[in-house]
């Protein structure tokens, strides 16, 4: 494998968690956030995980001190200089990611490969914002990344023989399970789950059942490790919600269309557990 060392754009959920993991197999990372107080925040939630591990005797010390040695916040682009792999990972925003990506070719050299974790935008269409198609793939991360196995590896038709190969050793070397798929809008995970996730607010929309019996209907009827409506929290719902617009443009299919209800909740700002309120009011724990 030719990746020794790492670069993520964006320090929030996703990126914090793809910056813990790299750092914590041993890889110098360095991650970029657009200002000095998003950085920090981000920081300071690796820490915490981190040092949550340690109290509950799942990480020793030193592989924490160790973890966070290897790891370097930056709110400069051109510290990326010199990274094998640059994961970007901020917000689902096109024009955010055009810019991001194409800046990414003038700090770092041609044979870096360039990584987008994004959950629903088209990797052939970001491919088209480098001078390097040929080295840009998807690597899709789940929340929380630290925990959860699974990275979906996104080829797209220009994607160069061994580029996808060389990134999935990698997410096997940070201690991940990959899945190579195609590049199609929403890849195979969010293809099924997004859906199944609307679904559920639309049966709680209707009044079929209370928040609380549908998320236990699915927790415990079909041994999910929790309900669709905590997920939703859990995920964002201003995310889910702009993944199921993005889906909906694509493939015009009623299944894929954010309910009112989501968009009611998303435009008063409650998006779940990362404002505080969604579903559940998370100033409390666990969730009510
Ligand atoms: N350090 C090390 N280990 C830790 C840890 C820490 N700080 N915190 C927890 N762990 C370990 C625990 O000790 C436990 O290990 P064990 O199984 O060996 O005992 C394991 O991690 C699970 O932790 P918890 O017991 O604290 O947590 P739960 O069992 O309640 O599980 C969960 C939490 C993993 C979030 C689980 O509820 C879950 O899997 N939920 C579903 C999440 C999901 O579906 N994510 C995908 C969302 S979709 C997505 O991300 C795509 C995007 O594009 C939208």
């Amino acid at each position: 494998m030719s990746i020794r060392s790492v670069g993520v754009l964006g320090c929030g959920l996703m990126g914090s968690g793809i910056a813990q993991v790299s750092a914590h197999a041993g890889f110098p990372t360095v991650v970029r956030e657009v200002a000095q107080a998003p950085l920090d925040k981000g920081l300071a939630a690796i820490r915490k995980f981190l040092q949550g591990g340690v109290d509950k005797g799942k990480l020793a010390a030193a592989d924490m001190d160790r973890t966070l040695a290897n790891l370097r916040g930056t709110t400069e682009l051109s510290e990326l200089a010199g990274c094998d792999l640059v994961i970007e990972a901020v917000s689902e925003n096109l024009t955010l990611k055009r810019e991001l990506i194409g800046a990414i070719d003038d700090v770092c050299g041609p044979a870096t490969i360039v990584a987008s974790n994004t959950s629903s935008l088209s990797i052939t269409e970001l491919s088209t914002f480098t001078r390097r198609p040929e080295r840009f793939i998807g690597l899709h991360f789940f929340n929380p990344v630290p925990l959860m196995k699974l990275v979906e590896v996104v080829k797209t038709l220009r994607t160069a023989p061994g580029v996808a190969e060389d990134a999935a050793d990698w997410c096997r070397a940070v201690g991940k399970i990959v899945v190579i798929v195609g590049d199609s809008t929403g890849f195979v995970v969010n293809r099924l789950l997004v859906p199944y996730m609307l679904d559920a607010i639309r049966v709680y929309e209707q009044g079929l059942a209370s928040r609380d019996d549908i998320d236990n209907a699915m927790k415990l009827g079909c041994g999910y490790p929790m309900g669709p409506l905590l997920l939703g929290d859990y995920v964002g719902l201003d995310t889910t919600y702009s993944i199921a617009q993005i889906m909906f443009d694509e493939f015009r299919e009623p299944r894929f269309a954010p309910p009112p209800l989501l968009k009611r909740l998303v435009l008063a700002g409650h998006h779940g557990r990362k404002t505080g309120r969604g579903f559940y009011d998370w100033s409390t724990t666990p969730p009510s």
